[in-house]
């Protein structure tokens, strides 16, 4: 219990200093905490590596919940799950993780995912590798800081077309629509098509990084 509050008390600090941040120098300061037990025969503090491998339990824990919360309240009653858990969700992993997490994508549905001025390069660079056919990949970046970012492609699967699908398709419910109007005005993210490329994930690694973690485990889902 006390430790399920600490960590969100952290994913609600990491998401303060997150925001603090000059979009300029993209440092991103990690809260130093008390470290526990970690699988670390999986992680090799090689970014590459473990970007990968953050990037694929992050996106299995997402898709999972999700797919859980469709199951249980329907998707009408999953846009809140979204709309409340995906930052302190993304934050309480992160801070597992000791590296921070984003999530964004030209066209976005929250604002708080706009791409900065990388993350636009980045994305652009995908489309382009999208266009010409190829299967974006992965990208990482080296600042002289010492600080690495990478990124991995989001890519539109069956699950996804229900809140982010082509809207004169009929992917997207009358009720799941006027919802995602009410919450989000300036929405554009939808009338993606199956795999298609849908944004981003950007894993930011502190220059102190070391490979350190291990696979979250449920106690890091915020309530
Ligand atoms: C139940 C509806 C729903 C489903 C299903 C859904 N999303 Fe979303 N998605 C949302 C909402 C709502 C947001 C905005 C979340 C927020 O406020 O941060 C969002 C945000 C995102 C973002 C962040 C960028 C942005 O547009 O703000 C990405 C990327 C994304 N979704 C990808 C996906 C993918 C990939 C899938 C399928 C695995 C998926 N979504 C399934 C509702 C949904």
């Amino acid at each position: 219990m006390l430790r399920k509050k600490s960590i969100a008390v952290v994913g609600i600090l990491a998401l303060a200093i997150a925001c603090m941040q000059n979009e300029q120098d993209k440092i991103i300061r990690v809260q130093e905490e008390e470290q526990t037990s970690f699988d670390v025969s999986k992680f090799t503090g090689n970014i590459n590596r473990d970007g990968r491998m953050i990037v694929e339990e992050v996106s299995e824990a997402f898709a999972g919940f999700l797919g859980k919360s469709i199951a249980e309240h329907g998707v009408l009653g999953s846009i809140g799950f979204c709309n409340e858990n995906a930052f302190p969700f993304m934050d309480s992993l992160a801070h597992y993780y000791g590296v921070n997490l984003k999530r964004t994508a030209l066209r976005y549905r929250n604002p708080d995912n706009k791409p900065d001025t990388l993350d636009r390069i980045m994305l652009e660079n995908m489309e382009k590798e999208a266009a010409q056919g190829a299967e974006p990949g992965p990208k990482s970046i080296k600042f002289s800081s010492g600080e690495s970012v990478y990124y991995s492609p989001i890519i539109m699967k069956p699950l996804c077309l229900q809140c982010h699908g082509i809207k004169m398709r009929g992917d997207i419910q009358d009720e799941v629509w006027a919802k995602i109007r009410e919450l989000y005005p300036e929405d554009v993210a939808y009338d993606f098509n199956l795999n298609e490329l849908r944004g981003a994930w950007g894993v930011l690694f502190p220059n102190e990084y070391r490979a350190r973690r291990g696979k979250p485990d449920p106690i890091a889902i915020p309530k």
